[in-house]
């Protein structure tokens, strides 16, 4: 009797201490088997050199699912000369020898537990007309094997942090009308649709929604 409530005790003080946001358990014939996941560390990060592999497997990823990962220029630095494509990256978000027409964006990557990237979020400083009419401040994309997964929308929020943080007040974004994840990621982080009409630039239905920060 007396091992049994320690036993009890032991439990309980197990479910206290151990959140059930972070670990979920399951009684198991009399024992605790763990049938969740330590809790995940979501962070974004901008790329730097060490971060080559990690990015070399989601190129893998888009690869196998038949997806264009990165504009051809980028796709090339990244198997030739990575230093250049994380110096390419650092040059947009400082506003170093843009070309005509394009505005200073940060290029944030959504990283799990130091070990994964998920997505890339861009994040442009500003709006031009031709952003007001399609892009937006903000698009973004998750690889596609961890789609679905609910990381699309947590990736969008850490960018309206860092939005935020550029001093921005709130965020233009475009979205097909029938990308049904985005809209729905969209109106999650407090979205609301301005508009909708088809866009110069590919010709399909897009909607608009301004994010208050
Ligand atoms: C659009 C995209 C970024 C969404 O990211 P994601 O991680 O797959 O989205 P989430 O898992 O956060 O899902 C967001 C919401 O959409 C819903 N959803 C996800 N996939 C869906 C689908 N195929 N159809 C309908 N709804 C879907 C989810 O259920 C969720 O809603 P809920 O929280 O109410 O359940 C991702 O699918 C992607 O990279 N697509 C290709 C690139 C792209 O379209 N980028 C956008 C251009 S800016």
């Amino acid at each position: 009797m007396v091992i049994r409530t320690g036993f009890l005790s032991c439990l309980v003080i197990t479910r206290l201490c151990i959140s059930p946001e972070l670990i979920e358990w399951k009684e198991s014939r009399g024992s605790l088997a763990k049938v969740g996941t330590m809790a995940e560390n979501l962070t974004l990060i901008r790329l730097a050199i060490e971060h080559r592999p990690l990015l070399l497997s989601m190129l893998e990823d888009y690869q196998t699912a038949g997806e264009q990962f990165l504009s051809q220029p980028l796709l090339e630095q990244l198997q030739t000369d990575f230093a250049a494509l994380v110096q390419q990256l650092q040059s947009e978000e400082a506003d170093r020898n843009l070309p005509d027409g394009k505005v200073p964006q940060s290029t944030l990557w959504l990283m799990r537990n130091s070990a994964e990237l998920l997505g890339r979020v861009n994040l442009r400083h500003r709006l031009t007309p031709a952003l007001e009419h399609h892009g937006g401040h903000i698009g973004y994309c998750i690889r596609p094997s961890r789609r679905g997964q609910g990381y699309g929308t947590k990736m969008l929020a850490l960018a309206l942090d860092e939005a935020r943080r550029l001093g921005l007040s709130k965020i233009l974004m475009t979205c097909d009308v029938d990308n049904l994840a985005l809209a729905r990621g969209i109106e999650k982080n407090g979205g609301v649709l301005v508009s909708q009409g088809v866009s110069d630039v590919s010709g399909q239905l897009i909607a608009r929604y301004w994010i208050a920060l």
